[in-house]
C-alpha cells in the first residue's frame, strides 16, 4: 500500500502491517485531537470577543458531565492503544514455536550471519519467503542494534548478551539492513541487506554456496574438542552436572537460588563457569573464557540445546548430600 509512498519502507513481513495499522491509528487519534482544539480555539476566539470595552466576561460555572466526559474518552483511547500495542508488541516478540534459528554476531563494523545449514554470511542474510526466522544474536565489541525498516523489527545487540528478533518475509526481494545504535566510527556504514528469496531459489543458494558444517555439527565437535563430555557426562568420577535436559528447565544454584537455564546462562557458565554454581557440584569446571569465539559459542549452545529434554537429570541432582 505505501510502496510509492516515499515517506514509508516497504511492508515485506507478516507483522508489517500490523505495526503500521497501530501507528497509524495513533497518529489519526492524534491528528483528530490536534485539529478539534485548534479549530475551537479559533471558533471559540472569535465567537466569545469583546465587543465593547464596558463588557465583562462572566464568570464558568462547573459543568460535571463535561469533565467526565474529556477524562473517560481520552482514557478509553488510551486504554485501547495500550492493548492493542501489547498484542502487536507480543507478537513481534515471541517468535511461532515452528521459527527456524539462525544466528547473527555483530562486530565493529559488520554484520556475521550464519544460517542452520551451515553457511556463513557477511552483511548479507538470505531467507526463505514464508517461513518464519529467528535470529538469535550477540555482539563481539559493543552493542548495535538490528534494524530491518521493511519488516518493522529492531532489536539491540548486546555484547555478553543473546537477544532475538524474529521475521516471515512475505515477498522476495533485497530488504535494508542498518545499525541502528552509534557503535563508533563506521556506525553509518554497518549496513547490510536481508535477501528473501522464494523457497526453491534460497534451497539452490543454499546448496551453490560453500555450506561447510551445519550449525549443529560444528557444535558437537566443539563439544568433542573443548573435552566437555570428559565431565558431563553419568559414567566419570569428576562430578558435573548431565546437560541433557539442562536447557530451559529451572536450576537450582549452590546459594540456593532458582534460575532458569537459558542461553545467557549456558553461555556464563561456559565462560565464567564459577559465576553460578549448580547446587551439589563444585566449582571445578575451568573457564573457556577466550578459547571460544562468540560463532562457536552459539555453535555450542545450539548443540547443547539437542542433547534431548529428558528428565530432569540436568541441574537438580535431588537427594545428592
Ligand atoms: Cu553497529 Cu552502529
Amino acid at each position: 500500500m505505501w510502496q510509492n509512498f516515499p515517506l514509508f519502507p516497504d511492508q515485506a513481513s507478516t507483522l508489517a502491517g500490523d505495526v503500521d495499522a497501530l501507528y497509524f491509528f495513533a497518529l489519526g487519534v492524534a491528528a483528530f485531537f490536534s485539529l478539534l482544539i485548534a479549530v475551537s480555539i479559533l471558533v471559540l476566539a472569535v465567537r466569545y470577543r469583546r465587543r465593547g470595552p464596558d463588557q465583562v466576561g462572566v464568570p464558568e460555572r462547573a459543568n460535571f458531565l463535561l469533565e467526565i466526559a474529556w477524562s473517560v474518552i481520552p482514557l478509553a483511547i488510551l486504554l485501547f492503544l495500550f492493548f492493542w500495542g501489547a498484542r502487536v508488541y507480543f507478537d513481534l516478540s515471541r517468535p511461532p514455536g515452528d521459527a527456524v534459528e539462525y544466528f547473527a554476531v555483530g562486530k565493529q563494523w559488520m554484520w556475521k550471519f550464519q544460517h542452520p545449514e551451515g553457511n556463513r554470511e557477511i552483511n548479507e542474510l538470505h531467507v526463505p519467503v514464508g517461513t518464519p526466522i529467528k535470529l538469535t544474536m550477540t555482539s563481539e565489541d559493543v552493542i548495535h542494534s538490528f534494524f530491518v525498516p521493511d519488516f518493522r523489527v529492531k532489536a539491540d545487540v548486546l555484547p555478553g548478551r543473546y537477544t532475538t528478533v524474529w521475521f516471515e518475509a512475505t515477498k522476495p526481494g533485497r530488504f535494508q539492513l542498518f545499525c541502528a545504535e552509534y557503535c563508533g566510527a563506521e556506525h553509518s556504514r554497518m549496513i547490510g541487506r536481508i535477501v528473501a528469496m522464494e523457497p526453491h531459489a534460497y534451497q539452490a543458494w543454499l546448496t551453490s554456496g560453500n555450506a561447510g558444517q551445519t550449525v549443529l555439527a560444528s557444535g558437537e565437535e566443539l563439544f568433542a574438542a573443548l573435552a566437555c563430555n570428559t565431565c558431563h557426562r553419568a559414567d566419570t568420577n569428576v562430578r558435573a552436572p548431565l546437560l541433557t535436559g539442562l536447557p530451559g528447565s529451572e536450576v537450582r544454584l549452590l546459594d540456593g537460588s532458582v534460575t532458569l537455564a537459558d542461553d545467557s546462562y549456558l553461555r556464563e557458565s561456559i565462560l565464567r563457569p564459577a559465576e553460578r554454581i549448580v547446587a551439589g557440584y563444585q566449582p571445578v569446571m575451568p573457564t573457556y573464557q577466550g578459547q571460544v569465539s562468540e560463532e562457536q559459542l552459539l555453535q555450542l549452545i545450539a548443540y547443547i540445546k539437542t542433547l534431548g529434554a529428558a528428565g530432569p537429570a540436568a541441574g537438580a541432582p535431588e537427594g545428592q548430600p
